[in-house]
């Protein structure tokens, strides 16, 4: 899949927001490479790791976040549903160009399939997954629904996102420190971290 396209049509200009989105999901998706090479015994769909890194955070230009150079009007935690939604919106897009154009219909259900797999990619990758509950209690500002990640590609992606912060780029988090950083989202979520640790590493 050309998702380095898919990118440029949503970050036109070369701009240091492009530049650190780029940065960051290469970062993410080198480590997340790294586990599926490394764990044959995972199963885990190589193609769709790739992509899925790459696309993870995709929907950050509409948040508001402008110390990593976000100047949308959402709350930066809607960044993985806006990303969801641009890669529904793909698919749909494919899916109408495949009813018009006969040529487009070869291989488009699988597409849509792939796209779709992104999609949950994005939409479940904060923390280490959303429960209903927690979105409700916090009064985060997004529908209350399970966005946890379930599928190898949703859990590697979302464990090798972990180490890495978009607002200091240089820095690659140890095990420990990444441990820390979640224990403030409680103790469920640094069990699930620990377990994907044992895993993965
Ligand atoms: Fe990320």
């Amino acid at each position: 899949m050309d998702y380095l396209s898919l990118i440029y049509r949503y970050y036109p200009e070369d701009n240091a927001l492009r530049r650190m989105l780029l940065h960051h999901s290469q970062q993410v998706c080198t480590r997340a490479l790294q586990i599926v090479d490394r764990h044959p015994e995972l199963g885990a769909n190589r193609i769709l790791v790739e992509a899925g890194a790459m696309l993870h955070d995709i929907g950050i230009f509409r948040t508001d976040a402008p110390g990593i150079h976000c100047h949308g009007t959402e709350h930066y935690l809607l960044h993985g549903i806006i990303g969801a939604s641009i890669l529904r919106h793909e698919a749909e897009v494919l899916r109408q160009k495949a009813t018009t154009d006969v040529s487009a219909t070869i291989h488009s259900d699988e597409t849509c399939t792939f796209y779709e797999a992104l999609a949950r990619i994005c939409e479940r990758h904060t923390g280490t997954g959303l429960t209903r509950q927690v979105i409700a209690q916090r009064g985060l500002p997004m529908p209350a629904q399970d966005l946890l990640p379930e599928t190898i590609e949703e859990q590697i992606i979302c464990y090798a996102d972990k180490f890495y912060s978009k607002s200091h780029l240089e820095r690659e988090r140890s095990l420990s420190q990444t441990i820390e950083s979640l224990e403030k989202f409680g103790d469920a979520g640094v069990e699930k971290f620990r377990h994907w640790a044992e895993l993965f590493e």
